[in-house]
């Protein structure tokens, strides 16, 4: 069935769809089901681009090395018709220059290399006793009470306070950098104003000053955590710059949290939505684990990647210049009725392919261990301290596509 609010020519494979419909934001997953039955490759006409859906073509672009997330390597902004930097966001532009999620080899690789090791599993799994504290010192507040608002009181709290340990930034600083973070992404939102511009580059310029102070800070007393380590390590003879260090510092504080936070609330919402006993999803670790991965098939946080065509190249009968932008939407891929039986139904036994919602290739999220911790680590803590948890009213899901989050999700038991 296709949705009212989306119409599809299959002829030309064009698509017409208003992101701020709240019939869609709130549900995508039914404008996703339809696309796939329909025009799973399409050319949104709002977006002007051409967007992906089939799990096997979003896979094989995330990993495709003739598309990258920079174009600026390998062409000058002339030769492909780009108009000039806006001088209103240079801070945030200078912010992102060294953004892992915006370089490509060789920077990419020697950049990734210097924090991947921070990131390994069995690094991260040594958090595992401060997560635990952490999550039920947070319940131990709201107990008694029988209702939380679980986002402000649990799922905002819990990954900023992780990550910002990690890399040695006060914890007290979690509310600011939670600001800094929440204007700093408006940029990516589809159809940003003005007004989330000039709101970007003020906090990126507020954001960069308080980094360079905490690594001024840092050169002077290194201490056991990773910004030290960023400062200290080299790669074949180099060590980061203050740019790169920079850079590197707000991608990670800002990815660290935010798709965190949404997942909490999501995997939440769809467990309380569905008729499974939390008991038996959280039966031990394996039982655990499936929960939590068929959580972030059925409900992901970020929906969609961007690459660059770095050469021309055609991938399902549609042909791209060097230089054009495709969209991979990784949460549509999660839903291909190719790979998973009844896509749109939350089954944690399911044994299917891998959900694409930490991304593939180059770019896999570097923190997916550190996410699948937490996630793995607080859920059952919640479920098991309050037995009975309801939803307690309709959640009200976040006004932004391509993010996918809720705003409030009040809970009783
Ligand atoms: C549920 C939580 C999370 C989800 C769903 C998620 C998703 C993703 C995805 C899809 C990508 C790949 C983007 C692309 O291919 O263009 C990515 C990259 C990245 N993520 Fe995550 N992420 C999560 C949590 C985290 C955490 C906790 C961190 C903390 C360090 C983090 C840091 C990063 C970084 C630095 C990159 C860029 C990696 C690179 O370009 O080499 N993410 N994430």
């Amino acid at each position: 069935m296709i949705p009212s609010f989306l119409s599809i020519d299959t002829a030309t494979r064009h698509v017409s769809l208003d992101a701020s419909n709240p019939e869609f934001y709130n549900n995508p997953n039914a404008a996703y089901a339809a696309l796939h039955a329909h025009c799973p490759t399409f050319y949104w006409e709002q977006q002007k681009q051409w967007f992906f859906t089939g799990y096997d073509h979003v896979n094989a672009l995330l990993r495709d090395r003739r598309f990258g997330r920079q174009i600026l390597h390998i062409a000058s902004r002339e030769e492909l018709g780009l108009p000039e930097p806006d001088q209103h966001v240079a801070n945030f532009d200078l912010a992102e220059r060294y953004s892992l999620l915006e370089l490509e080899p060789p920077e990419h690789t020697r950049l990734r290399t210097l924090v991947n090791r921070a990131f390994v599993s069995r690094h991260v799994e040594k958090m595992k006793p401060e997560l635990t504290e952490l999550a039920t010192r947070l319940i131990d507040d709201f107990e008694k009470k029988g209702e939380v608002e679980l986002l402000s009181a649990f799922a905002d709290i819990i990954p900023v306070t992780m990550i910002a340990r990690m890399i040695g930034i006060p914890e007290e600083m979690g509310p600011q950098l939670l600001k800094w973070s929440h204007a700093y992404i408006r940029m990516y939102l589809f159809g940003r104003t003005r007004e989330d511009e000039d709101g970007a580059d003020k906090a990126s310029k507020e954001f960069s000053d308080y980094v360079k102070g905490m690594i001024a800070e840092r050169r002077a007393n290194p201490r056991d955590d990773l910004l030290t380590h960023m400062i200290h390590t080299e790669h074949k003879g180099q060590y980061l710059t203050e740019d790169e260090l920079v850079s590197t510092t707000i991608v990670l504080l800002n990815a660290g949290h935010e798709a965190t936070v949404h997942q909490i609330g999501n995997s939440v919402r769809v467990i309380l939505e569905s008729d499974y006993n939390p008991a038996e999803l959280f039966k031990d670790e394996a039982t655990t684990e499936r929960t939590i991965e068929e959580t972030l098939r059925i409900c992901a946080p970020v929906h969609i990647f961007q690459r660059w065509a770095l050469e021309d190249v055609e991938v399902d009968g549609i042909s791209f210049k060097r230089g054009d932008k495709v969209s991979l939407i990784l949460a549509a891929a999660n839903l291909d009725p190719a790979k998973f039986s009844d896509p749109l139904v939350f089954k944690p036994a399911r044994s299917e392919a891998a959900n694409l919602s930490f991304g593939a290739g180059i770019h896999f999220c570097i923190g997916a261990p550190l996410a699948r911790l937490e996630l793995n680590v607080v859920l059952p803590i919640l479920f098991e301290r309050l037995p009975g948890l309801k939803i307690a009213g309709t959640p009200a899901i976040k006004d932004v596509y391509h993010f996918h989050g809720l705003d409030r999700l009040d809970l009783r038991w």
